[in-house]
């Protein structure tokens, strides 16, 4: 876990003084999102970027949120049963999560990710999950052993109920 090295972490909202320019995830499009169009997604209101600074200033990781819907009859049937017939369901995207390499495997992902999930039940706007697009099998693998489930006919696609989210952080 992120807390056990020791290291004092810090998730900032993305601003000026972070420098992003050496950050490589080891995934392109990641990473030129990261670089190129995240400080323009906040400044239109596209998405909320997040950024991981270890105690020496760098930049460690980043994730984005944003608000998004999702279509009843695509969750799966067992949990869709159980909600009102909204054709749309509020849901908090999770847009992107990566952690620079060179920092992978110690814990700061799955940081990250609480952090995320704790923003997201926080908020007074109603939202049913948070959503994810796995961009690989890797990625799908990391969520799913943080309790995602996928969307049936998508496989690349998990949720967590906020339901959920919220006895995490009872
Ligand atoms: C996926 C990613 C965010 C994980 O971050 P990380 O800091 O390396 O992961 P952590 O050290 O927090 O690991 C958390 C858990 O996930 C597992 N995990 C990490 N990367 C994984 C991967 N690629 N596949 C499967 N499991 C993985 C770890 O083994 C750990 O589980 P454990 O404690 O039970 O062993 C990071 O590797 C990354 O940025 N990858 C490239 C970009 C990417 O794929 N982003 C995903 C969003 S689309």
């Amino acid at each position: 876990m992120a807390d056990d090295i020791g290291e004092a972490l810090r998730v900032e909202i993305l601003g000026a003084q972070h420098d992003r320019s050496a950050f490589e995830s080891g995934i392109e499009p990641l990473d030129r999102y990261f670089r190129v169009q995240a400080g323009q997604d906040a400044r239109k209101n596209m998405a909320a970027p997040f950024v991981l600074v270890l105690s020496d200033g760098t930049v460690a990781g980043y994730y984005t949120l944003s608000s998004t819907a999702v279509n009843l009859w695509d969750l799966p049937e067992k949990t869709a049963r159980k909600l009102p017939r909204y054709p749309l369901v509020p849901a908090t995207l999770l847009g992107r999560l990566a952690v620079d390499r060179r920092h992978q495997g110690k814990g700061y992902g799955r940081f990250l990710l609480a952090d995320a999930l704790f923003r997201a039940v926080r908020s007074e706007i109603a939202s049913f999950a948070v959503v994810v697009d796995a961009k690989d099998d890797n990625a799908r693998r990391f969520y799913e052993r943080e309790s995602f489930l996928s969307f049936p006919d998508q496989p690349m696609k998990l949720f967590r109920p906020m339901a959920d989210i919220e006895q995490l952080f009872k």
